[in-house]
């Protein structure tokens, strides 16, 4: 039987410069079909060739406009299938438009569903059991027989790189795992105990916490420290895969969100507040050739496959974790002795927040918020322990809401939960006397602290 091209059924969205059209994308791929996101003047030829079985404009109303009144290709008009209107309001859509307005959308994911599988006859393909025989046939198509290298950080989607590339090629694939001593409690075991021990993945752990440690001394600045991570990972990786013989294909995370072209960034609407260097990032002078399995998934999606290929619910629903790690949790100047108490009392957080239970939604308090940590500040204050004066460090709890991370609650964690943390971390932990909570929101504040 051959297999059904899960590609076929093609829903185009167009993008307006709406902040909710990755949400809009995601519903349609969640509904089961696959979906691309362009900017809303994609010209004639590009139109016609996607092949679309339906188009959705996307566009809030509300949002200031990218030009003055934007238009669509007129190939949109010509192309002989659906169109769903959000949050569009130009008068001259033809008849066969469904028009409707952006917040019934974002209330009714049944709307966008409803116009898929119904008004575009689609049968829905694009699941993660589909999703995961296409990406292994296209992987083994283009790797035939030859190796691998991945850099496996732990995260979400270098593991599901690794989990998905194992099932397709085996032995082909070879993980370099860069400890850079600046991960969480137990964390570099743990990725060597999945993939090396439970399934059986080959991986190279490279211990470099003293290099990292030794090119950071005396460095205090954000900005210098994160160039410092990222440029020296790159180096370990660069040097461990210059070790290994026979590789011409090096795999990457690159998710959909990476690759989509901004349509702010192409009118030039774009606005850059802080540089991410992400760990992991690419040497310049590369001489592999990619393997990007991920990248037309949305993270959701990666989640889901991470399911489906048997990693843990609770590696793949982890809350995000920066690439210069605990580096940019530690405020200004990095030592051993910093990071060995934040993973402690990190430690201690998480562990608390997953053990206590909301009882209005039944989850837990760790799934509840989207990203929380303990941040190491390098300020001595006072407790009395046994009668006695002892000045100890400070560490200050983060805890947020967030939907998209551009923007950000602080969480309202129950009082109780924050004590028994606080005593826990004061009592458990002999470098550390007093806990904070930080209370601030984003913007103005950002999530991390540096
Ligand atoms: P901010 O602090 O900018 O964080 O509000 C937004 C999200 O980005 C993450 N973050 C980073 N991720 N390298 C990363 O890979 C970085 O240098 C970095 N700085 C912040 C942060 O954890 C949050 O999820």
């Amino acid at each position: 039987m051959t297999k059904q091209d899960i590609h076929a059924e093609r829903i185009l969205v167009l993008d307006f410069g709406s902040e909710y059209t990755q949400l809009i994308a995601r519903k349609v791929r969640s509904a089961g079909v696959y979906c691309e996101v362009h900017p809303f003047d994609l010209d004639a030829a590009a139109v016609q060739a996607f092949n679309a079985r339906g188009v959705i404009l996307s566009c809030d109303p509300n949002a200031e406009p990218l030009v003055a009144d934007p238009q669509p290709d007129a190939a949109v008009y010509q192309l002989d299938v659906p169109l769903l209107s959000v949050g569009y309001a130009h008068a001259c859509l033809p008849a066969r438009a469904t028009h409707i307005a952006a917040y019934d959308d974002h209330s009714s994911p049944a709307r966008v569903e409803q116009f898929v599988l119904q008004d575009c006859a689609c049968a829905g393909l694009w699941t993660p059991a589909n999703i995961i025989d296409d990406a292994i046939a296209k992987v083994r198509a283009q790797v035939g027989d030859k190796q691998v290298l991945l850099g496996l950080s732990g995260g979400v989607d270098s593991s599901v790189v690794a989990a998905l590339l194992h099932r397709a090629i085996g032995d082909q694939l070879t993980c370099v795992f860069v400890d850079h001593g600046l991960l969480r409690l137990h964390e570099g075991d743990q990725v060597m105990q999945m993939f090396a021990r439970n399934m059986g993945v080959k991986v190279i752990r490279v211990d470099a916490e003293q290099r990292f440690l030794d090119l950071l001394k005396g460095v205090s600045d954000p900005e210098a420290k994160r160039k410092i991570i990222g440029r020296t990972f790159i180096e370990v990786f660069d040097e461990e895969s210059a070790k290994l013989e026979g590789i011409d294909f090096l795999a990457q995370g690159t998710i959909y969100p990476d690759i989509i072209e901004s349509v702010a960034i192409k009118h030039g609407k774009a606005r850059v507040i802080k540089s991410h260097h992400n760990v992991g990032g690419l040497p310049e002078d590369m001489k592999f050739q990619l393997v990007e399995p991920l990248k037309e998934l949305f993270k959701d999606e990666v989640r889901r496959l991470g399911v489906e290929l048997g990693l843990p619910a609770s590696m793949v629903y982890r809350h995000p974790f920066p690439g210069p790690g605990l580096g940019v949790r530690i405020l200004g100047e990095i030592k051993k002795e910093y990071a060995d108490l934040l993973r402690l009392a990190d430690n201690i957080f998480i562990e608390e927040l997953r053990g206590w239970v909301d009882e209005a939604s039944g989850q837990n308090w760790y799934d509840k918020t989207s990203q929380a940590f303990a941040v190491f500040i390098p300020v001595k204050s006072v407790g009395v322990v046994n009668d006695e004066r002892r000045y100890a460090w400070v560490v200050s709890l983060r805890a947020v809401e967030t939907i998209d991370f551009m923007t950000a609650r602080w969480a309202h964690l129950p009082y109780a939960l924050i004590e028994k943390v606080s005593t826990r971390i004061i009592t458990e932990i002999e470098g550390i006397s007093r806990v904070v909570y930080d209370v601030s929101s984003k913007p103005p504040a950002t999530i991390e602290w540096e």
